[in-house]
């Protein structure tokens, strides 16, 4: 089943530490990568390091019709995208009492309605080729409710999961697959620097597996399911908690 189709994928949050790898790892798997940040700029090591593979664009996804006049851009200078990866998101640790309804909201946007947004924008032609591929990127938070993540960043990572499955059963007679991946505690600055040192050692001690999961790490699984031998599994979220979570 493994083809080396040369496809075009796009990540969003590239500039942040997982989608950066993310990003690496889809081009070390011979596709082009539009790498999609709030600022471009933010890409130029990614772009330098991997001259004519990476196509650096800023964009808001929170920003629907922005994100349209972006995307046909795209289409027009790139062609369609085959390979979606949502993987920006922002974090908010307030629980719901201390959660305004402006940040319920601007939570909302980013890890929910962004993901939605590009979604439905690069469906279209996945659905013609019949052949696409999108991960979404989740969180442990969907099922312990957020141990240190507040309220609104984990329930829009729970939306995030159910329009996994949502759009995994629309899309499957169509050759797309939709998948999302559920990671809890990557070494990224989310953990190093949200977190207190009394919060790590205590986390570090919970974790079966004695460590923070690495971005690379998550970089690779994306890389087996936006690849050729995953079109079987679709509607399938991974968890990557080091055993943390069992279910
Ligand atoms: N780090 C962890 O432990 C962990 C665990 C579970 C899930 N996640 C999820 O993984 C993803 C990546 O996390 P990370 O640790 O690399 O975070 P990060 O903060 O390093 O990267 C997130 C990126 O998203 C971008 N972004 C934010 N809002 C945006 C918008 N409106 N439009 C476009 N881009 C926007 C940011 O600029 C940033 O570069 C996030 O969705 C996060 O919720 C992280």
């Amino acid at each position: 089943m493994s083809d080396t189709k040369s496809r075009l994928a796009l990540v969003t949050g590239a500039a942040g530490t997982m989608g950066e790898a993310i990003a690496r790892q889809l081009v070390a798997d011979g596709h082009r990568v539009i790498a999609l940040d709030l600022d471009a700029g933010r890409m130029s090591r990614l772009a330098g390091d991997l001259p004519g593979r990476i196509i650096p664009v800023g964009a808001d996804i929170s920003d629907a019709e922005a994100l349209a006049e972006v995307y046909a851009g795209l289409l027009a200078s790139e062609g369609p995208v085959e390979i979606l990866v949502n993987n920006a998101g922002v974090l908010s640790n307030n629980k719901a009492v201390q959660t305004t309804p402006e940040e319920w909201r601007r939570i909302m946007s980013v890890n929910l309605d962004g993901a939605f947004y590009l979604s439905r924008l690069v469906l279209d032609d996945m659905r013609q080729a019949r052949w696409g591929r999108i991960v979404n990127i989740c969180s442990l938070g969907i099922k312990t409710g957020g141990l240190t993540a507040g309220t609104a960043y984990a329930a829009s990572k729970g939306g995030l999961g159910v329009l996994t499955f949502s759009l995994a059963r629309e899309t499957a007679p169509f050759g797309v697959t939709v998948n999302g991946i559920a990671p809890g505690y990557v070494l990224t600055p989310m953990v190093t620097e949200q977190l207190t040192e009394d919060q790590r050692q205590k986390l570090l001690r919970e974790i079966p597996v004695g460590r923070f999961c690495g971005a690379d790490e998550v970089a690779h699984l994306v890389s087996y399911l936006a690849g050729p031998n995953a079109g079987f599994i679709t509607g399938e979220i991974v968890d990557m908690n080091g055993g943390l979570h069992m279910d």
